[in-house]
């Protein structure tokens, strides 16, 4: 991505590359990683717990990204300049949660390795 993007085409890359994305793809996640969690429990890496944390991710990204849509990103698309500090300290403090899921995500997966025996979900 360009390091010369204005606002507007950030927040529509944002929009498109990344909140449309979660939205689409973390549902499916869970609904697979709950079958996986439920026919594969005995197997000692299977990752027990993963559905759970990203039914929590999904939930906080949601409330998240609202956030941008709905107060963050109408702002900066006015170009309000000091009224923009608040809501973007908000927008940080929700990433370092977020890095938070992602450890604990690299944890229960094996830093994303997947089993040698793993099935295709
Ligand atoms: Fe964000």
């Amino acid at each position: 991505m360009p390091a010369s993007l204005e606002s507007g085409e950030l927040i529509d890359h944002i929009l498109t590359r990344y909140h449309d994305t979660h939205r689409r793809e973390l549902p499916e996640l869970i609904m697979l990683s709950r079958k996986v969690e439920a026919v594969h429990a005995g197997h000692s890496k299977a990752p027990a717990g993963l559905a759970d944390v990203l039914q929590d991710m999904l939930g906080e990204l949601e409330v998240h990204m609202k956030k941008g849509e709905l107060i963050l990103f109408p702002a900066m698309r006015r170009r309000a300049g000091p009224g923009l500090d608040a809501p973007i300290a908000q927008i940080r403090h929700d990433h370092d949660g977020h890095v938070e899921q992602l450890r604990k995500l690299e944890r229960l997966t094996d830093n994303f390795i997947v089993p040698i025996d793993a099935c295709r979900s």
